[in-house]
């Protein structure tokens, strides 16, 4: 197991942990739900992100487009109301961002209301009246950089990002404007591992990568891609460590079978009544309660 974490992550801890610095690598891991949320932080994960892919891995969407600042206040309370350790950080959905600093200030503040200590949005340069307005009101922003998933058409697609010298120069320049806007950390997702040291050792704020090597001050990954959740798109980046859908599946054909067969449920997984009730019922014989006793009615 790991070990107990006797005090909660906080923003300026990410924010100092740079492996430059000798921290060890930043874990983060999405959470959408209490009890995913439950068993991240008791992997002794550092950040829990509510992550806008819980549009695709949870709400079935083909794209993280679909999800709404009320969408990812719910799921933000639901990770929230489990106290977790790790630092919680939710994503600004797309669009919450994107028309002007009060209304993103007004979105960020029901995602920090739900339960949130920060939030992460998409995008370099273009993003920083927005990040201004956010830290002027004292929400903690995450940068996200690389392939940025809200961008998925006008990037033509989820994929890698920066791999010309001047698309390279372009994120390494974002991410050093993110970094003196005073973004706490900054997500690199889908990029060459070189771009990802580069961005790692000029800004002053730990790196997260996804999909962006080995060189970044963190990682993280999905939830779901973890533990083997779905299988219908297993990224190239992506480390299984389980097999959860396989599992489920034949866990829940094995009950299926069990009530089919009759041998669900059992008499240890029944409330029996008292014996003279029993009999009185003329249901069954007096010895077919032998096992009250050892069931809580
Ligand atoms: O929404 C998400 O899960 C993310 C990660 C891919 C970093 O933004």
């Amino acid at each position: 197991m790991p070990e107990t974490r006797s005090t909660p992550v906080t923003v300026p801890a990410v924010r100092a942990a740079k492996r430059s610095n000798g921290h060890p690598p930043l874990v983060m891991v999405t959470a959408y739900d209490a009890p995913t949320a439950r068993i991240v932080d008791a992997a002794g994960v550092d950040l829990i992100l509510v992550g806008d892919s819980v549009a695709m891995v949870v709400l079935g969407y083909e794209d993280t487009l679909q999800v709404t600042v009320d969408d990812m206040a719910h799921h933000t309370a639901a990770v929230a109301r489990t106290r977790p350790s790790a630092l919680v950080v939710s994503d600004l959905p797309w669009m919450s961002y994107h028309v002007d600093a009060a209304e993103t200030v007004r979105n960020a503040a029901r995602l920090i209301r739900a339960g949130a200590s920060a939030v992460k949005l998409e995008g370099g340069a273009k993003r920083l009246p927005m990040v201004r307005a956010l830290l002027d009101a004292e929400i903690p922003v995450m940068g996200h950089l690389g392939l940025t998933p809200q961008s998925v058409h006008a990037l033509g697609g989820f994929r890698v990002q920066g791999k010309t010298l001047d698309a390279a120069r372009v994120i390494v320049d974002d991410a050093i404007a993110l970094a003196e806007a005073g973004v706490f950390g900054i997500v690199l997702e889908c990029v060459p591992d070189a771009v990802a040291r580069m961005v790692t050792e000029t800004v002053p704020v730990p790196t997260i990568g996804i999909g962006a090597g080995r060189h970044c001050d963190g990682q993280v990954l999905v939830f779901h891609d973890i533990l083997g959740w779905e299988d219908r798109i297993t990224p190239k980046f992506v480390r299984r460590y389980a097999e959860m859908q396989a599992d489920a599946t034949a866990a829940l054909a094995q009950f299926a079978a069990d009530v089919r067969d009759g041998s669900f449920p059992a008499s240890p997984e029944t409330f029996h009544a008292a014996d003279g009730v029993t009999e009185a019922l003329g249901l069954y014989g007096s010895s077919a309660t032998a096992s009250s006793a050892t069931v809580d009615a």
